[in-house]
């Protein structure tokens, strides 16, 4: 069986992780092998420009190559081999993340963003380049007034969950631009709904395309 690349996406609170671990099971239940991952991070080194970007003041230029920077190793070193190997990789957040954060919430420039996928995203498969990019992108939309309502007390923000309601909007509006981009690739999840439909949504948007029984 071929390998499987799957994002998820989604504003701070939206609530992705324990349908991202779900769907993990869900898939090995079925026989799969499952590369569970995460952006920024997933290798050593991308874990270690993980703590920089979360935490350190930085201006958006910078922010946005240091996501790419992780995305390259991580991409080298852990998804292509996956992939290769024929595992589902289900990656919690990726590229969208970065137009929507550093694009739209921080107002970087998206067509530098544009060049700085193409480049690093750039992958050799039987001698030919071409740009990766998730097979899904599931994207948990969730008003940002609601998601702030939920990170309320949860934990000590970083340096994004710290952003007043206005940034969230506009990572919101960044997510939806994406989408509208390149509406095939994704599959728009009403977030704000109890756990059990949320669960039911996913489960519904992997099972359409054949993935799971
Ligand atoms: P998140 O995925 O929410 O993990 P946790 O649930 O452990 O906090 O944290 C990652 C943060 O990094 C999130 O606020 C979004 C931000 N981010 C960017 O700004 N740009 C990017 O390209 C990526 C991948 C994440």
């Amino acid at each position: 069986m071929g390998g499987l690349f799957i994002s998820f996406e989604g504003i701070d609170g939206a609530g992705k992780s324990t349908h991202i671990e779900g769907l993990a099971q869900a898939f090995r239940a079925q026989g799969r092998a499952v590369t569970l991952t995460r952006e920024p991070g997933g290798t050593a080194l991308a874990e270690k420009l993980r703590i920089m970007v979360l935490n350190d003041a930085m201006d958006a230029m910078t922010e946005a190559l240091l996501v790419f920077a992780a995305r390259r190793d991580h991409l080298q070193q852990r998804i292509e081999p996956a992939l290769a190997r024929g595992d589902v990789v289900l990656c919690d957040r990726f590229t969208d993340a970065t137009f929507a954060y550093q694009g739209g919430g921080r107002g970087f420039d998206l067509q530098m963003l544009l060049i700085l996928e193409q480049w690093v995203q750039t992958v050799q498969e039987l001698g030919a380049d071409f740009i990766r990019q998730p097979d899904l992108t599931v994207w948990f939309d969730l008003p940002a007034e609601i998601a702030a309502q939920r990170l309320t007390g949860a934990r000590v923000p970083d340096k994004f969950e710290a952003q007043p309601l206005e940034f969230f909007r506009r990572v919101s509006d960044g997510y939806l631009n994406r989408m509208l981009a390149c509406p095939s690739r994704f599959a728009r999840i009403d977030a704000d709904n109890t756990r059990d439909a949320v669960w039911r949504d996913v489960l519904q948007a992997v099972q359409a395309r054949g993935w799971l029984a």
